[in-house]
């Protein structure tokens, strides 16, 4: 990957950019003026989600910035409390009117369950994922994947649907590695991607971190970054400065060694939101 642009091949083939930016937390200035922000910065590939109420700042922040809509790829997610069939397919249609497009480049369960105590959480995701592999078939949207899914999750949708998620977004960033959920993933060719990538800034002063930033010469962010691209993890950082989404671009020009990677994936757990599907 020599850029934001360069894009990995999915397991159904559609191709999607190496790096995106993350809307959740855009919304707080109730306008498109972040997102315009980010596209100006060079981001194309957005990622938002019915719960952060940023579809329809990115709809607009789009159709503001006339360049056409092929250009971008969204990613939208269904959220707890839209899941079901009939459900799934009414929110899908909700996301494609806020976003003012007639597909989605991905769409995403959520999160598993709905409530921690929610007892059929597995018929639920057969439900809501058979609306989406519809969805998919009639092409308005070009992949399908889930998010904060566990090894346990998957396995309950691969043995009992046609199509496997071509994604799966996870929390991701050194001190929260989730290898078991990483490896599983890579076994069953579905893309892993990293929320919170930098850890929400939890981990920026972590003494390895700040070690390894000055012997690369780059910001912890950028380390943060480049620790999800060396093992093929999209990372969808957010920010609402310009200089620091155009930091969050320049990735490229450093590579970690094999050592140092080993290094930060076995640091001690730290940062974590505190958020488990199962809990
Ligand atoms: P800001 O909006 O002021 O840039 P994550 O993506 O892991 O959830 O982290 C988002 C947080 O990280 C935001 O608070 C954001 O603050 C901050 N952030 C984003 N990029 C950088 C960077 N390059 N350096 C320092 N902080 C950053």
């Amino acid at each position: 990957m020599q850029s934001i642009y360069d894009c990995y091949t999915l397991n159904n083939g559609v191709s999607i950019p190496c790096v995106g930016y993350g809307t959740y937390k855009a919304a707080y200035t109730k306008n498109e003026e972040i997102i315009s922000m980010a596209i100006e910065a060079g981001y194309r590939y957005f990622d938002t989600a019915s719960f952060y109420e940023t579809e329809t700042y990115l709809g607009k922040a789009v159709k503001n910035s006339k360049i056409p809509r092929e250009e971008f790829f969204f990613a939208s997610k269904v959220w707890k409390t839209e899941m079901g069939y009939e459900e799934t397919k009414a929110a899908l249609k909700r996301s494609l009117e806020h976003l003012q497009t007639d597909y989605l480049d991905l769409y995403l369960i959520h999160w598993p369950l709905p409530t921690p105590d929610y007892n059929d959480w597995k018929q639920l995701n057969l439900d809501t994922w058979k609306a989406m592999e519809e969805l998919y078939k009639a092409g308005k949207i070009r992949a399908i994947g889930v998010s904060n899914f566990l090894p346990h999750h998957l396995e309950n949708l691969i043995n009992h649907s046609e199509i496997i998620p071509s994604v799966n977004q996870i929390e991701f960033h050194p001190g929260y590695t989730q290898e078991v959920t990483v490896q599983y993933c890579k076994e069953h060719h579905i893309q892993v991607q990293a929320w919170s990538p930098i850890g929400r800034t939890r981990v920026l002063e972590e003494p390895l971190i700040l070690e390894l930033s000055k012997k690369y010469q780059v910001s912890p962010a950028q380390l943060c970054l480049k620790f999800a691209l060396q093992q093929d993890i999209i990372p969808l950082p957010k920010s609402s400065s310009i200089e620091r989404m155009k930091q969050n671009q320049d990735l490229f020009s450093f590579e970690i060694s094999k050592e140092d990677l080993y290094r930060l994936r076995t640091m001690p757990q730290t940062g974590w939101s505190g958020y488990h599907p199962d809990y």
